[in-house]
């Protein structure tokens, strides 16, 4: 794509004269518009570059390794994987509270994220994949140009706390431009494509109160739905797609025995900007035999539904 390639050029250009010999920094959610970011700033200015990678302990099953294991060794990129399980499990113990539980997570977002950059020699910018979008609402949102309105990932105010400056090298583009940048890039088609993912990750999939059983039991479900879903050919056509275990368990009957075990509710949606979202409409076979791969599969869950809820009056995630 020749519009790319001179982008890419003239966006390596650019952060080169913004940079000069400082140092950056770059909190790298494995999203796509971190990611492009990161690779983006990494190409001008190697080794300058430093990304922060905050794992809460609350994504899907080996992605922190998978994040990591592209960005280092495939790109040789210098990454801090911030390894705060204990952290943020720790301070969410007991909560249920939607909205309590995305303040807890997005305040040790910030608190971690800091943590990690103080100990970056000399850091004068912190890199954003903040993209054209995020510009105009923040403009109408705040009065300013540098605050992005996305959730917990966005390090907004910590800027002007930490003295640094920004480099957004992605700001006059929409996100397919992004994703095309990327593909120009090299980044796999597997990861440009990925459904999003929200910044509180699975806490706002797990209803209630969140427990290491509870995530590990999601995780393992979540895994085979998405499956089943590259199996079936149909990941490209869904906007996102995803399993919530639910704070009840049910009683269920297998071989011999009598079972007590958690419900879980399957949701794919199809959207153009997630702002609204019809349910996806699967067949019964595929929905039965994705029910019967996750009891058979997933010790812990005896009982699979599926969510007919639009957008509105239902949110895309369950809190
Ligand atoms: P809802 O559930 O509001 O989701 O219909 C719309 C889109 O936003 C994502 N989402 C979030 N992303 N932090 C994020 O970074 C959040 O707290 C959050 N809540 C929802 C959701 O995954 C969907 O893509």
């Amino acid at each position: 794509d020749w519009t790319m390639a001179s982008y890419r050029e003239e966006a390596v250009q650019k952060i080169r004269e913004q940079v000069g010999d400082k140092q950056v920094i770059c909190a790298l959610s494995g999203g796509v518009d971190s990611s492009v970011a990161a690779v983006l700033i990494h190409e001008a200015i190697g080794e300058q570059l430093t990304c922060v990678f905050v794992d809460h302990g609350l994504l899907r099953m080996n992605e922190a390794e998978e994040v990591v294991g592209m960005f280092r060794d495939h790109y040789n990129l210098p990454l801090i994987h911030a390894d705060e399980t204990e952290l943020f499990l720790g301070k969410l113990e007991g909560v249920s509270d939607p909205e309590t539980k995305r303040k807890i997570i997005g305040g040790l977002f910030i608190d971690v994220f800091q943590k990690y950059a103080n100990e970056i020699e000399g850091a004068e910018f912190l890199a954003q994949g903040t993209l054209y979008p995020d510009v105009i609402e923040s403009v109408s949102f705040s009065g300013g140009p540098s605050v992005t309105i996305k959730s917990h990932h966005n390090v907004g105010g910590l800027p002007e706390k930490m003295g640094l400056k920004l480099v957004e090298p992605l700001r006059a583009l929409f996100k397919d431009e992004v994703r095309a940048l990327g593909r120009e890039l090299g980044l796999p088609d597997h990861f440009i494509g990925r459904h999003p993912f929200p910044g509180p990750g699975l806490a706002i999939r797990c209803p209630g109160e969140i427990t290491r059983e509870k995530l590990e039991i999601l995780r393992k479900a979540d895994a085979v739905y998405i499956d089943q879903i590259r199996k079936h050919g149909l990941y490209d056509e869904i906007w996102q797609a995803f399993v919530a275990i639910l704070p009840v368990r049910t009683v269920g009957v297998m071989g011999d025995g009598r079972t007590y075990d958690f419900a879980c509710a399957l949701r794919a949606v199809t959207s153009v900007d997630g702002m609204t979202a019809d349910y996806y409409p699967f067949s019964h076979e595929f929905l039965g035999e994705t029910a019967t791969r996750i009891i058979n599969e997933v010790k812990g869950i005896n009982r699979v539904t599926y969510d007919v809820t639009s957008k509105p009056p239902g949110t895309i995630e369950w809190e």
